[in-house]
């Protein structure tokens, strides 16, 4: 697919794979409409700063499934007539608690973080498919099969969705979540000629990282990615989500960015090596 002239939806552009997503769809031609939930003025200023100030601004929050579809109606008034093709699904959250053997204390993490990175994938991921879809004739329920490409989602899941480490017990989850919509949708909106690819970054240094989180992880990847061994940059990630995105053969697929890491345990010590982990995620 050829991007160039394009709109694209990128949630969570104000974050750090996010805005790597947006600069690379300019640096292309494309249109990134970012949704985030800062307000309007703050949240040019974060893309002002990233040289991103090209790109179109609405502010929604992905968990409320009616904001999200105003919000993609916004976008349709905003960009060029049909020339919405797409998103990168970015936002996420990865809350961290202090290390304990107590399951339930958990549950409320459990659902926090479900309701944005599960429901919010299937959230945004319907109201991006939708919005393309209304740019077009609407032939009914089993209406005839399209023969032209209308668009493609690309969902940013992570390493730790499949194996699940324990230190991870609610985000992996959310995120395996993530390739289950990822599946589904892909499914469900071949028909449309709308493609759904997923996309898993291991680490990167972001906010949602956090500071004390990144020196247990620098030597998780030390000992556990095959090469490159370290955190990978934004515009890595953002670089297999752009060619999910312009290969018309790729579809629902799973694009692991990772250095080889495959974020399990390292069992082989003698000791339990989680009580290294800075945090339960
Ligand atoms: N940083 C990593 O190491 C890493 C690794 C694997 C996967 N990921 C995933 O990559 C994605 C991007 O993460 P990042 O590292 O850029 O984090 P980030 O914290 O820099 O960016 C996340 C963005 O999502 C936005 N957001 C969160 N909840 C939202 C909501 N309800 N509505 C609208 N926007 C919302 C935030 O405001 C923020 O701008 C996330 O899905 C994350 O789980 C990150």
């Amino acid at each position: 697919m050829l991007v160039k002239g394009k709109a694209f939806i990128v949630t969570g552009g104000l974050g750090a794979i996010g805005k790597a997503c947006v600069l690379l769809l300019l640096e292309k031609g494309a249109i990134p409409v970012v949704f985030d939930r800062l307000n309007e003025s703050d949240a040019k200023a974060v893309l002002k700063e990233a040289g991103a100030e090209a790109a179109l601004y609405v502010k929604t929050d992905i968990t409320d499934v009616k904001a999200t579809e105003q919000a993609c109606g916004v976008a349709l008034q905003r960009i060029p007539k049909g020339s919405l093709a797409g998103g990168i699904h970015c936002a996420g959250i990865a809350p961290g608690r202090k290390w304990s053997h107590k399951l339930v204390d958990s549950a409320a993490d459990f659902e926090k973080v479900f309701k944005v990175n599960a429901y919010g994938t299937f959230a945004v991921d319907a109201c991006i498919a939708d919005a393309i879809n209304s740019q077009y004739p609407d032939d009914g329920p089993f209406g005839p099969r399209v023969t032209e490409e209308r668009g493609c989602i690309v969902n940013i899941a992570s390493v730790v969705a499949k194996p699940v480490p324990g230190r991870c017990l609610t985000y992996g989850p959310s995120k395996t979540a993530v390739l289950g919509i990822t599946e589904g949708m892909a499914d469900f909106l071949g028909p449309f000629g709308i493609r759904v690819n997923s996309v898993a970054p291991a680490v990167v240094a972001s906010a949602l990282m956090g500071p004390d989180r990144l020196p247990y992880f620098q030597n998780e990847l030390e000992t556990g990615c095959i090469y490159p061994r370290r955190v990978s940059q934004p515009a890595e990630v953002a670089g297999g989500c752009l060619f999910l995105i312009e290969n018309s053969m790729m579809n629902d697929h799973h694009l692991r960015v990772d250095g080889g890491w495959r974020g399990t345990t390292l069992w082989s010590e003698t000791h339990d090596p989680r009580a290294k982990a800075i945090s339960l995620e």
